[in-house]
């Protein structure tokens, strides 16, 4: 009798153990199967919202052309594809300094030279007020004449001093500073022949009649020069000698000295608040 009921005890613990396997692996099964069939859902709802954003813009983008299309008598087509051409089209240009001479950003520094026989082919006189004839690169004068009228639109007028200088002009310019204030004194205050922005055509000394039409330090701090220190990078100008950065420049602060880089080049360098060399990483 003891044996039959140890055997039916048996039996019936088999059982129960069968039978709580059997609902755990339909529990797994069955939680493995929802959670598969959420991810399926909001795959689904991603990839429907995703669609009906395309298909608003899509229809945005119609409109757009089909409003153009009237107007420029294009078909709307042409002006979706050329659309979809210009979206995906990606700027590489580096924001790097060229090194071809006749680049607006080339880097010219007393580690930068360029050659004694270089003249830019595309050099104006400047028709501005000025302290004598001076000319620069066309796209500079352009740049200089809107900063002048910006100028003078909020109250000062600017004079043009020293723009393009050619090698040999540069070399009179260095000795007679050598002369004048001796080898270091020079070095700091004027670029060796082939080592100066303005043989660039792309640099420009500007001052005013408070300044009694020098270059000085002062010019700096009045109305005129506080007014390009915060507006000549709007027209692709930056003051290239700032203050306090000689250890960089290698020059001492020339308030004065505007050198042209375009608009957003400029910009950049102003808004980073760093010289040129620290802007393109070049001593
Ligand atoms: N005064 C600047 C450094 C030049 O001579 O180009
Ligand atoms: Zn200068």
């Amino acid at each position: 009798m003891r044996v039959k009921n140890k055997k039916r005890f048996l039996i019936a613990s088999t059982g129960l153990a069968a039978l709580v396997i059997l609902v755990i692996v339909v529990l797994t099964i069955g939680i493995w199967h929802s959670n598969e069939k959420l991810a399926e859902a909001e795959n689904n709802k991603n990839t429907q919202t995703t669609a009906s954003l395309k298909v608003t813009a899509a229809k945005e983008v119609k409109t757009i052309a089909n409003t153009q299309s009237a107007v420029m008598g294009k078909p709307a087509q042409t002006i979706i594809n050329e659309e979809i051409k210009t979206s995906n089209e990606v700027d590489t240009t580096p924001a790097i300094n060229s090194t071809a001479t006749d680049s607006i950003t080339i880097l010219v520094n007393k580690n930068h030279s360029i050659s004694s026989t270089y003249v830019p082919d595309d050099l104006v006189t400047v028709d501005l007020p000025s302290t004598r004839n001076t000319q620069l690169r066309s796209i500079a004068a352009e740049g200089l004449t809107k900063l002048f009228a910006a100028a003078e639109n909020a109250g000062f007028e600017l004079y043009c001093c020293s723009g393009y200088r050619s090698y040999a002009t540069q070399a009179e310019l260095y000795a007679w500073n050598v002369e004048t204030y001796g080898v270091d004194g020079a070095e700091l205050v004027s670029a060796r022949p082939g080592m100066s922005e303005h043989q660039l055509g792309l640099a420009m000394d500007v001052t005013s009649a408070a300044e009694g039409f020098d270059l000085l330090e002062s010019f700096g701090s009045t109305p005129e020069g506080l007014f390009i220190k915060e507006n000549a990078h709007k027209y692709g100008f930056i003051v290239r000698y700032p203050e306090g950065k000689t250890n960089i420049t290698g020059y001492a602060y020339e308030p004065w000295h505007l050198r042209y880089l375009g608009v957003d080049v400029a910009t950049e360098i102003y808004n980073s608040g760093k010289t040129m060399e620290e802007y393109f990483g070049s001593n």
